[in-house]
């Protein structure tokens, strides 16, 4: 079997749902039920965002949930990504792409998604061998128009794009050619998860899944 890069097992897993859902957790003993809602909706891959003190337990505790994909989100040094590996966390997202978070990635063998914008940091992405990129903030960025844009000179390089994303704007994102899943907040805010709103996160979840069409 030929070994897949860094970015394909990245896009392999993107490309499970339309949908990553981004959490902020704020409270570990809601995550699992919090996993099994999300996954039961049919997004099985969720972004942990590392903003607090609960992010790592709560990968710990949603990595149980079987069939899902649980990711360290907000990722922006080398000890978190060995902090989040052995927390159990299948990949990695950073807002950006240095060096280092690509290099501690590599070395923790932990499939990284790395934010990109610009033509130029899309190319020096691609130039570490990353074609499955984070375009992050999308919305204020230029939004679905600057994606399609980008795929003019850059057809070979795919996005998730993450920052401003709605159930009423994701379409616009989901049907270009070069974006393969959008990442958002909106399926479950801080404040559902907080809340334990998971009957209304899963529904949420459920929408999501449909919006690929
Ligand atoms: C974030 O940084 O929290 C993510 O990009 C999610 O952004 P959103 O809340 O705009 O969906």
């Amino acid at each position: 079997m030929i070994p897949q890069t860094q970015s394909e097992r990245t896009r392999a897993l993107c490309a499970l749902a339309p949908v990553i859902p981004v959490l902020v957790i704020d409270d570990a003993a809601r995550a699992e039920r919090l996993a099994e809602a999300l996954v039961a909706g049919g997004l099985p891959v969720l972004e942990v965002t590392l903003r607090t003190d609960a992010a790592l337990a709560a990968i710990k505790a949603m990595s149980r949930v079987s069939g899902g994909h649980v990711g360290a989100g907000t990722v922006l040094s080398r000890e978190q990504v060995y902090r989040a590996k052995e927390a159990g966390a299948s990949f990695a997202v950073s807002p950006g792409a240095t060096e280092t978070i690509i290099r501690a990635c590599e070395d923790a063998s932990l499939p990284l998604l790395p934010g990109a914008v610009t033509a130029s940091e899309v190319m020096q992405a691609n130039e570490y061998g990353y074609d499955m990129l984070k375009f992050f903030p999308a919305e204020t960025s230029g939004g679905a128009p600057a994606l399609k844009a980008l795929a003019g000179p850059l057809p070979h390089i795919t996005f998730c794009p993450t920052g401003g994303i709605t159930p009423q704007n994701a379409s616009a994102y989901l049907s270009l050619p070069n974006v393969i899943c959008v990442g958002s907040s909106w399926v479950a805010s801080q404040n559902a998860v907080a809340e334990g709103d998971w009957t209304g996160i899963e529904d949420r979840a459920r929408a999501a899944f449909q919006l690929r069409g």
